[in-house]
């Protein structure tokens, strides 16, 4: 019997057996469901960010941070940054704050523990710029369906009031064709890949 000599050649054998990779596949996809509503939206276009659902895994009196990567998960770097803004687009968001919440790299919340992972609010300054590193979050099932990867957010003003409920999605995720919640004016585009590390940039809120 020929030994396989290349991956290639491995995997077709495997096919031939009837195995296949597992793979996280939206076999239940018959549709696109993303809500296409544009591009991601930046100071320039300053038109509002658009609302997404804030989801079950919402925690109030998340602490001030604007870094999750200090407990040391493995996981995809992600760097977030941009302005919020209001009004003409040419104010910032003074004294706000953003907050960001969202799944680990293996796709769970911490919805229980002192610490919160992956949950923080970040003092905006003047000019409503913000910082966030974190990890790529993970998957995961929502029913039948896992959603894409995505984070979280919720601004608020200098007196509390909240001003926006959203979600970031990120471009090139193969599960956004069949999420029902994302919409196209919500994803980033980033730098990097969603295998190695992620340099989001301009990402502007829009209040
Ligand atoms: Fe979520």
């Amino acid at each position: 019997m020929n030994q396989p000599k290349t991956r290639r050649q491995f995997l077709q054998g495997m096919t031939a057996l009837g195995v296949t990779a597992c793979v996280k596949k939206p076999a239940f996809c018959t549709e696109p469901a993303l809500i296409q509503d544009g591009e991601f939206r930046t100071v320039s276009d300053c038109i509002p960010t658009a609302t997404n659902i804030e989801g079950p895994f919402y925690v109030t009196d998340a602490p001030l941070r604007n870094d999750f990567q200090i407990w040391g998960d493995d996981g995809v770097a992600v760097s977030i940054s941009g302005r919020v803004v209001t009004g003409d687009c040419s104010v910032g968001l003074s004294n706000g704050m953003v907050e960001f919440w969202h799944a680990d790299p293996n796709g769970d919340y911490d919805n229980t523990s002192s610490e919160m992972k992956y949950r923080g609010v970040i003092m905006l300054d003047e000019s409503g710029t913000y910082q966030l590193n974190t990890l790529l979050p993970g998957r995961y099932l929502n029913g039948t369906q896992y959603r894409p990867h995505h984070i979280h957010v919720k601004v608020w003003d200098v007196e509390g009031v909240e001003l926006l409920t959203t979600q970031l999605y990120f471009e090139g995720d193969e599960y956004l064709t069949c999420d029902p919640f994302a919409n196209t004016s919500l994803v980033m585009p980033f730098e990097g890949s969603l295998d190695t590390s992620i340099v989001a940039s301009n990402i502007d809120l829009i209040v």
